[in-house]
């Protein structure tokens, strides 16, 4: 038994990759363009292993799928694959448009034509696990209640928006041609492998740099907060234990201004490793232009998944943040890799592009 994953170089990604591989005996077939944000170093630990096939390539590379889909013969697909940074996504929404939208779209095809070629046992096994986010739901008022899977959609960022489209044509799948599809909504992620460009990993890696801690705004926007292993879990249950056709929230119930994320970093820095002049790093704290559009508050309800699948997450915000800052203060060469480009040259040499 086989399971494709894309987008697994990737933070969540390879964090399910790691997790899955340690814990199953199941085969992956990792599908990754390897853009900025996929870094074949996540998977370094995995040299070797013959249960995890690296391919590098597109989700809308047409003959790529066919051709992977019609060799692996996967269970189940799980696609991590898209852009996700919503700053990003302002700057240059091009990138997400394509990937996120027409990529889903391409893969989407490819698996329709794989699993109609299926015989009725493995057909009626098969999944597509589409793992979207909450961003797709907007954003919610101060007094609001967290978001069901019955909220409305109301993207507000190009990100956001390409992910509901994706998410819309994941279920029109299903519902015009029976695809049997899974989506999951999951919160903002944070832990081990995170790209530094995000709030946390930005955060840990620049207070330790002596650089500014940018926040934007009033610091006062609120995320609802999930370590990524607990995401890990959550997508392990929705893929055995999910009903075709459901959507199902995913969050830790850890609604958190962001400034006061920024000062839990500061804090777990000035006791693991205090700068040398003995100031706290939230001296560093800097408040610079918020982002365009910017949604103001997200919040999972993740009484559905609880509920009918009996996940919870393991951690508590306080234990999962402890776990990440210690995880950069240990891996002071993935930062330096990661930030001097080393991996994108290795890219390069590996498979001869940028
Ligand atoms: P990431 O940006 O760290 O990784 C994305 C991965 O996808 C990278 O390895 C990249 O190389 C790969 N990729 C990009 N375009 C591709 C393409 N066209 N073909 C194949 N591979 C491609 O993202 P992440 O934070 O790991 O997020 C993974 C998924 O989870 C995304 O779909 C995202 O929308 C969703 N999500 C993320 C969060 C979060 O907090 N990070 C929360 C909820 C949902
Ligand atoms: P981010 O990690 O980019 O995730 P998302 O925008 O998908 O929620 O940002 C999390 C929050 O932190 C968001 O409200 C924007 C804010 N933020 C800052 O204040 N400063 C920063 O440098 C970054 C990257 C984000």
């Amino acid at each position: 038994m086989t399971l494709l994953v894309t987008g697994g170089a990737g933070f969540i990604g390879s964090n399910f990759v790691l997790d899955w591989l340690a814990a199953a005996d199941e085969a992956i077939v990792n599908l990754d363009k390897l853009t900025y944000a996929g870094n074949v170093h996540n998977l370094a630990s995995l040299q070797g292993n013959q249960r995890h096939i690296f391919v590098h390539g597109d989700i809308g590379d047409t003959a790529l799928l066919g051709a992977l889909l019609a060799k692996h013969r996967p269970r189940a697909v799980i696609n991590f694959a898209a852009e996700s940074h919503v700053d990003r996504s302002i700057l240059g929404p091009g990138a997400f448009i394509e990937t996120n939208i027409v990529g889903t779209f391409a893969l989407l095809e490819q698996i329709r034509a794989y699993w109609g070629s299926l015989a009725q046992g493995e057909k009626s096994k098969f999944r597509l696990l589409h793992v979207s986010t909450d961003e797709v739901y907007g954003s919610l008022g101060a007094q609001d209640s967290a978001f069901t899977e019955e909220h409305r959609y109301e993207p507000n960022s190009p990100y956001s928006a390409s992910k509901a489209a994706s998410d819309h044509l994941v279920r029109a799948y299903h519902h015009t041609y029976g695809l049997p599809v899974l989506t999951t909504h999951c919160s903002n992620n944070y832990g081990p492998l995170h790209f530094p460009e995000k709030l946390i990993p930005l955060m840990i890696v620049n207070a330790q740099a002596g650089k500014p801690l940018p926040v934007y705004g009033d610091g006062q926007q609120i995320r609802d907060w999930l370590y990524v292993k607990d995401h890990c879990s959550a997508i392990r249950a929705v893929l055995e234990r999910g009903q075709v056709g459901e959507t199902y929230n995913v969050g830790g119930w850890n609604e958190k201004p962001n400034l006061e994320i920024v000062h839990s970093v500061c804090d777990l820095l000035d006791e693991l490793k205090p700068r040398a002049d003995g100031v706290s790093y939230r001296q560093q704290i800097t408040y610079v232009t918020d982002r365009p559009g910017h949604d103001r508050r997200y919040a999972i309800d993740a009484s559905k998944i609880e509920r009918d699948l009996g996940w919870k997450p393991v951690e508590t915000f306080e234990t999962g943040i402890r776990k990440t800052v210690q995880w950069y203060l240990d891996h002071p060469d993935w930062v330096a890799q990661v930030q001097s480009g080393a991996y994108r040259e290795w890219v390069a040499t590996q498979y001869g592009q940028a």
